[in-house]
Formats: C-alpha cells, sequence, structure tokens
C-alpha cells in the first residue's frame, strides 16, 4: 500500500455551532472551565445553575462535531449587560470560535434591549485583550476596585 501524499490537505475542521447550553453538557463545560480558567469546580457549578435560572439564553456554547470547544455567558443587572466565562478550547483556538460566541451572545442581547456589553479582563491576559479588542471593545477610563472580603 502507498503512502498518503505529504501534500494531502488536512480535513476541515467543522464549522462549530453556537446553541444553547443544555444540561447534558455540563462535565464537558467544566472540564474545558478547568483548563481555561483558575475558579473552583463548586463555583463553575453554582454559576452554571445561576446562568440557568436567570437568562438560559445567553449561555452560549459551541459545539464543533458534537463536542464542546467553546462557552460564553451573558448576564444583566439593574444598569448593565456583562460577558463572562468566554473560553475556547485550545485546539479549536484561531478558527473565530470566540468571535462567533460573543457575535451571537451581541445579537441576543440586542434584539432583548441591550445597549451596551461590559466585561472584565486582567491586564496581563493579552489573548484575550487582542480578542476582545479585534471585535470593537475598548478599555474605559474607569478604575476597577476591590477587596478581598
Ligand atoms: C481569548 C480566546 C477566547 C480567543 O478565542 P479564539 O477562538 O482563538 O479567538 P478568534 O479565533 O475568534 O480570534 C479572533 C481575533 O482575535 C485576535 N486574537 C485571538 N487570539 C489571539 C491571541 N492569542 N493573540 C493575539 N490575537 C488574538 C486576533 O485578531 C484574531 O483574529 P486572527 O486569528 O485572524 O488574527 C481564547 O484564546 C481563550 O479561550 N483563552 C483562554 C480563556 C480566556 O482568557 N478567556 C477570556 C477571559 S476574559
Amino acid at each position: 500500500m502507498s503512502a498518503a501524499p505529504l501534500d494531502l490537505p488536512a480535513a476541515p475542521a467543522p464549522a462549530p455551532a453556537f446553541v444553547p447550553y443544555e444540561e447534558r453538557m455540563r462535565a464537558n463545560v467544566i472540564k474545558l472551565w478547568r483548563r481555561s480558567f483558575s475558579n473552583s469546580v463548586a463555583a463553575y457549578e453554582r454559576d452554571i445553575d445561576a446562568a440557568c435560572r436567570n437568562h438560559p439564553e445567553w449561555f452560549i456554547v459551541a459545539l464543533a462535531g458534537g463536542a464542546v470547544v467553546g462557552t460564553c455567558i451573558g448576564t444583566s443587572d439593574q444598569h448593565r449587560h456583562w460577558l463572562y466565562y468566554l473560553c475556547v478550547a485550545r485546539h479549536a483556538r484561531r478558527r473565530r470560535v470566540a468571535t462567533g460566541l460573543v457575535r451571537h451572545l451581541e445579537g441576543l442581547m440586542r434584539a432583548a434591549g441591550a445597549r451596551q456589553l461590559g466585561l472584565h479582563v486582567v491586564k496581563h491576559n493579552r489573548q484575550a485583550l487582542a480578542f476582545y479588542r479585534s471585535l470593537g471593545y475598548e478599555t474605559e477610563q474607569i478604575s476597577c476596585l476591590g477587596k478581598r472580603l
């Protein structure tokens, strides 16, 4: 049997679908978050439950070939809309999965009357800053202060 030619193009990655979170995805979402963030599993469980209670339609999962490859969660308070838990599995990065997640959430929020979407990024997270800037997000002229209680 002859070997496959080296210039054979790699199989294209399946285009992701952006779907609302479903309970059957919980274990895989938490697995992705454990690789992407540094919170506790208890915090992830709590935040999933809260997202499902408050705005389940804004808890968006990117599925590629049936696998969870990205997430983001939208929330709102009386003043503003917020974006949390944006991440993409390492093997699926730089293929516009996060772009699709954020655009999808923006569309849903705009349709619900939102006029502005905010988020927090730690200053040293250069890849996230570069990503958000690529979508038109700008650093606002406010200082965000905090204190551990
Ligand atoms: C930030 C993150 C969500 C980006 O996901 P992604 O699917 O790779 O992003 P996209 O493919 O949609 O990127 C769109 C554009 O953003 C910019 N960008 C994305 N990742 C970048 C990086 N690592 N370095 C520089 N620019 C980057 C580029 O302009 C990119 O366009 P290009 O690939 O044509 O150059 C992903 O790197 C991630 O999950 N990081 C870890 C979790 C995290 O930090 N989340 C944010 C918490 S606030």
